[in-house]
């Protein structure tokens, strides 16, 4: 059955009285003269469903979001009604670095060029999403810095009204180049990965050498003003967890968020429950030496549990994605560098947004597609020895 706008306008406005009785989840719209009342996560993907099987023709201008109506967008809330307003696009495969625990021994496959998404498609997509209310965009990759035209994209991303906040994670390496440059384009975070504080162990863990270069870009970024400099620390059995104490020693005089990752498993990483270390056992490590270590407030949405040690200038945080995992908060989505949609870090559905782009499909169209995408994530992830077994893609392809 096919409805019109009017149709369902009335079936809506029928619905009106109970909807409003909940007025937490429901919205109201304009669908041509008439003023409906919608439920903004259910009713996305209902419809999301009926148009797919081909039921329901809903003219595209009136499945825009009213800003001054609606709080968030129904395309970027999930049933779980989780608010998606934060986007991490990878701008690269490749990398200078080749970090055990993200890029398989053998290498990856290079998706070719002409498959990776422009500068232009990607800032069209940006600014569709921008327009559906992401207000923070990371740029990752691969090493997003090592693609000559991020600079062009980061000028470009600044200029999206309601996009609050460019973020960058970078291994560090390029970055005492290029950081006055990126700051002038307009780039508000840093994160810069390290995962040692032993120059031997560095190459070590790369497969590069490189350690110099990593600190004189932590130095200069703190020189600039960024405050905090998060760092970025995978910390592994047997290579790296005997550093934790040192690295917390850096925030003494520093202004750094030293941030301790768990190991998680990807394709190609060899991951292994032994080789991870939890975030209780490295709480528990530091406690020994700072026994009045204290938790940090932080939002609802952050993905690191921050504590402190008193009259330190700096923090350290722990992301605990796999022994205290926090789905139930998770606001992000990625897009790869080849353009695939992923609405969760560890879950293997994606789709091409690439595609679609290529076929010519406008931009009310890509929000259907992206809607369904979203309505689709799932409520957690699968566990870590679940995720370990499933068909993931390598890190590097996928953009941290
Ligand atoms: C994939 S990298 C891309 C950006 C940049 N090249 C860098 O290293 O910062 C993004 C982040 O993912 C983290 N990462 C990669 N593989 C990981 C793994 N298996 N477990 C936990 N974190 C990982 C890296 O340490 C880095 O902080
Ligand atoms: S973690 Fe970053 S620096 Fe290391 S291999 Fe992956 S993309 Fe490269």
């Amino acid at each position: 059955m096919a409805l019109n706008c009017s149709t369902f306008s009335s079936l809506i406005v029928g619905a009106q009285a109970a909807a409003e009785a909940c007025t937490k989840r429901a919205v109201l719209q304009t669908c041509g003269r008439y003023r409906v009342c919608r439920w903004y996560s259910g009713v996305t993907h209902e419809e999301n469903r009926l148009e797919q099987v081909g039921e329901l023709v809903v003219p595209g201008s009136h499945r825009r979001v009213l800003k001054d109506v609606l709080p968030f967008s129904a395309f970027l809330t999930d049933s779980f009604e989780r608010r998606h307003n934060y986007l991490r696009i990878s701008l690269t495969e490749k990398c200078n670095l080749r970090c055990q625990y993200c890029m398989p021994q053998e290498g990856v496959t290079l998706t070719p060029r002409s498959h990776l998404l422009t500068a232009e498609e990607l800032l069209m997509l940006a600014r569709l999403f921008v327009r559906e209310g992401v207000n923070k965009i990371r740029l990752t990759g691969g090493e997003p810095l090592i693609r000559p035209d991020v600079l062009h994209i980061i000028a470009e991303l600044r200029k999206l009204e309601g996009l609050k906040t460019i973020a960058v994670t970078t291994n560090g390496m390029n970055l005492t180049r290029l950081l006055p440059s990126l700051k002038k384009a307009g780039v508000d975070l840093l994160n810069i990965s390290l995962d040692t504080l032993v120059p031997a162990k560095f190459e070590l863990i790369t497969r590069r050498k490189g350690f110099h270069k990593v600190m004189e870009g932590i130095e200069k970024a703190i020189e600039m003003g960024y405050n905090p400099v998060k760092v970025n620390c995978v910390v592994m059995r047997g290579l790296n967890e005997d550093e934790v104490i040192d690295f917390v020693s850096l925030t003494e005089r520093k202004p750094l968020d030293v941030r301790f990752i768990e190991y998680m498993p990807f394709d190609g990483n060899r991951w292994n429950f032994k080789m991870m270390v939890s975030y209780q056992e490295m709480l528990d490590c530091l406690k020994q030496k700072w026994p009045n270590l204290e938790p940090v407030p932080g939002e609802e949405t952050d993905t690191a549990k921050g504590f402190r040690v008193p009259g330190f200038r700096g923090q350290l945080g722990f992301i605990t994605s796999m022994s205290e995992h926090f789905c139930g908060s998770c606001n992000r989505l990625r897009i790869t560098a080849d353009g695939n949609l992923k609405v969760c870090l560890f879950g293997n559905s994606e789709v091409s947004l690439r595609d679609f782009l290529r076929s010519g499909a406008t931009e009310e169209e890509l929000l259907h597609i992206i809607g369904a995408a979203v309505g689709r994530k799932k409520k957690q992830h699968a566990g870590m020895f679940n995720i370990s077994q499933m068909k993931n893609r390598p890190m590097i392809l996928i953009g941290g």
